[in-house]
């Protein structure tokens, strides 16, 4: 697929670097430093380049969004019409200071991108997932973690989920694109447990339901 990063930082940077190494085309852009953006490209191999975020997002599938919260009008109308596109949020809403979510209870950071995106099929993802395990790669965790995500179109999803998949996650369908007022706030749980408890900031969420094999296990 051809994937769009809008803002390449950490996320973008590190989400970039993933889907050019199991195979997609990757335009990155959204720096203050054009330089930045071509040494990215060059270290995602020979199929990734650097763009501004019209001429990224024009011939893209997907549009990945990962730029600060209070860069988000910004950089989507840089990117011109999404109509019809794929448009991965990973942004969380949070304040400048970083410290607390800006929006939230009865709707949230996804819903204010779906209705600026206009016509693009928004899903929440990622956002739960810090850079840092993107980086080191899912092996560093004892178990598989889970990457959650939320739309509301199915078509848009389902590419969501075999994108999740690819990169090593378990994509765990958490519902309709409300459903990411949930998962800005498990974010800054993520965040706490990452940079605030515990030595190193590679953590995964894992989501476990009643399977098959526990109520065997448990007829034994
Ligand atoms: N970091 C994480 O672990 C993580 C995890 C989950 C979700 N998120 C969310 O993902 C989004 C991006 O986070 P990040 O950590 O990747 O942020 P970041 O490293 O600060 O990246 C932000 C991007 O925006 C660009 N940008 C363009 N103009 C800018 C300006 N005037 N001021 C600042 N940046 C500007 C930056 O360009 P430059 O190259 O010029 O810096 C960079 O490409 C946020 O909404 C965050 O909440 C982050």
């Amino acid at each position: 697929m051809r994937i769009a990063i809008l803002g390449s930082g950490n996320m973008g940077s590190a989400l970039g670097h993933l889907f050019a190494s199991v195979g997609h085309v990757v335009a990155y852009s959204f720096s203050r430093d054009p330089k930045k953006l071509e040494r990215l490209a060059k270290s995602s191999g020979p199929r990734a380049r650097a763009a501004s975020p019209a001429d990224a997002a024009r011939d893209a599938d997907v549009i990945v969004l990962t730029v600060l919260w209070q860069h988000v009008p910004r950089v989507l109308r840089s990117a011109g019409s999404l109509r019809g596109k794929v448009l991965i949020d990973c942004t969380n809403p949070l304040t400048p200071s970083d410290d607390a979510l800006a929006v939230g209870h009865r709707t949230s950071g996804a819903e204010i991108v779906a209705r600026r995106a206009r016509g693009a099929h928004v899903v929440k993802a990622f956002n739960t997932t810090p850079a840092e395990l993107l980086r080191a790669g899912v092996n560093v965790l004892p178990e598989q973690p889970a990457a959650c995500y939320c739309g509301d179109d199915v078509r848009a999803k389902r590419v969501t989920a075999r994108l999740i998949r690819q990169l090593g996650f378990e994509p765990v369908n958490c519902g309709a694109l409300t459903s990411a007022r949930y998962l800005e706030p498990l974010a800054m749980l993520v965040g706490e447990l990452a940079y605030n408890q515990g030595r190193r900031p590679e953590v995964g969420l894992r989501v476990l339901r009643p399977g098959r094999c526990r109520a065997r296990r448990a007829r034994r």
